[in-house]
């Protein structure tokens, strides 16, 4: 089933089987949900929320159905909490332009040393000074002075539910109540989560949750910012244009209610009307599943790689997921991509947008694999084999 899925998979490069390791980055998109792309192309191509004629009001439906399927999949309690962004980075750069409309100079907000540059550069330019979560050796959050940041002055507490480069899982819903026993809404950022692990908003209870669907074998393009419905509708606006305004004149203007109100100009919705594809996708293999497998590789990539003389890993968080960061010595992590290239293996290499983590780590890059449930232990085979001759090579 899933090498009919991924055609890519059948793919040679420089001469060599494809082995996919950059799943962190962007994941393979299977079959189906290719095919929904098509389809919406092929019959649903008309503008949503704007037309009386009924090929608008079809593709309006199927756009409202995926709102409803987002909100299942992650248990939100209704279609209104989610509003359809970009991506993760738009989702956390509308929450920070509109919250720091009422912010003041010298407001604060607490992010973790882990941080994606999209969850750090927002807050900077909403004018927040950060204060920042350490780390321990492991790659988890060291808490144990963590109430010391905050005070009068700190606005939000926004955290990875899932680290890009160690993989670690942090413990969101203690997070969470860590923020809201400092009185402040908390934002995750489930990029790395929503593809590996079943994300449940209620059990969460944090304010804001955003994502991308080309992460979870989805479409590029969309994402999704999940919402508190009280905290939504306290929101102003983002991005002012159609379909987000309630009446205008030249002397005032009033919104639509969340969601449409954050949905300014003509959504990506032939890629929206198949993102639902995307989540039957993960439903149908099921996280069990999916954990299992991604398990297994990890453990014996993990292995793997320290059997290699040399080799560096960042990040040993207990139950961490399948992505693992090294380095062999102290090479640079674009000539160790650079020779596993060569050999077909795609990996991730450089600062993987964390240049605050990787000052903690001690290093300018990491080497990065990351992996989805469509790999293989034969792939997790090729990635040492491969490592191992890149640490002949660099000597
Ligand atoms: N945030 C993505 C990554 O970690 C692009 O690779």
């Amino acid at each position: 089933m899933m090498n009919s899925q991924f055609p890519i998979l059948d793919r040679t490069v420089n001469g060599h089987r494809l082995v996919y390791l950059d799943n962190a980055a962007t994941s393979l998109t299977p079959e189906c949900v290719v095919e929904a792309i098509a389809d919406g192309y092929r019959r649903y191509k008309a503008n949503v929320h704007r037309g009386i004629h009924t090929l608008s009001q079809q593709a309006t439906g199927l756009l409202e159905q995926a709102r409803s399927r987002v909100a299942s999949f992650i248990n939100a309690p209704s279609a209104d909490n989610i509003v359809f962004t970009r991506g993760t980075t738009e989702g956390i750069n509308l929450v920070a332009s509109t919250l720091s409309k009422s912010w003041q100079t010298g407001d604060e907000v607490v992010v973790t040393a882990m941080e994606h540059h999209s969850n750090i550069v927002p807050w900077q330019l909403a004018g927040a000074h950060l204060r920042v979560i350490p780390l321990n050796a492991d790659g988890t959050l060291d808490l144990t002075r963590a109430d010391e940041l905050f005070n009068e002055r700190t606005r939000l507490l926004a955290v990875s539910h899932v680290s890009n480069v160690l993989g670690t899982v942090n413990a969101v819903a203690d997070l969470v109540a860590l923020g809201h026993r400092h009185g402040v809404p908390v934002l995750v950022d489930g990029a790395q989560a929503v593809a590996h692990r079943r994300v449940d908003m209620t059990a969460l209870d944090c304010d804001y949750y955003v994502f991308s669907a080309h992460k979870m074998y989805g479409p590029t393009g969309v994402g999704v910012l999940y919402g508190k419905s009280e905290r939504l509708a306290a929101m102003p606006p983002y991005q002012g244009g159609g379909e987000m305004v309630d009446k205008v004149s030249f002397d005032v203007t009033t919104y639509e209610p969340a969601p449409l109100r954050f949905e300014a100009g003509t959504p990506d919705f032939i890629d929206i009307i198949a993102l639902p594809a995307a989540i039957d996708f993960i439903e149908q293999l099921g996280f069990d599943r999916i954990g299992a497998v991604e398990q297994e590789l990890s453990t014996r990539a993990t292995e793997g790689l320290l059997s290699v003389e040399g080799v560096r890993l960042f990040g040993t968080a207990p139950d961490k997921d399948a992505v693992l960061s090294f380095l062999i010595g102290d090479h640079s992590s674009y000539d160790i991509g650079l020779l596993l290239d060569r050999m077909g293996i795609a990996v991730r290499t450089g600062h993987h947008c964390a240049q605050p983590l990787m000052a903690t780590l001690g290093v300018t890059g990491t080497v990065r694999a990351s992996f989805a449930p469509y790999n293989t232990l034969d792939d997790v085979d090729a990635l040492i084999a491969g490592v191992r001759r890149v640490a002949t090579m660099l000597g």
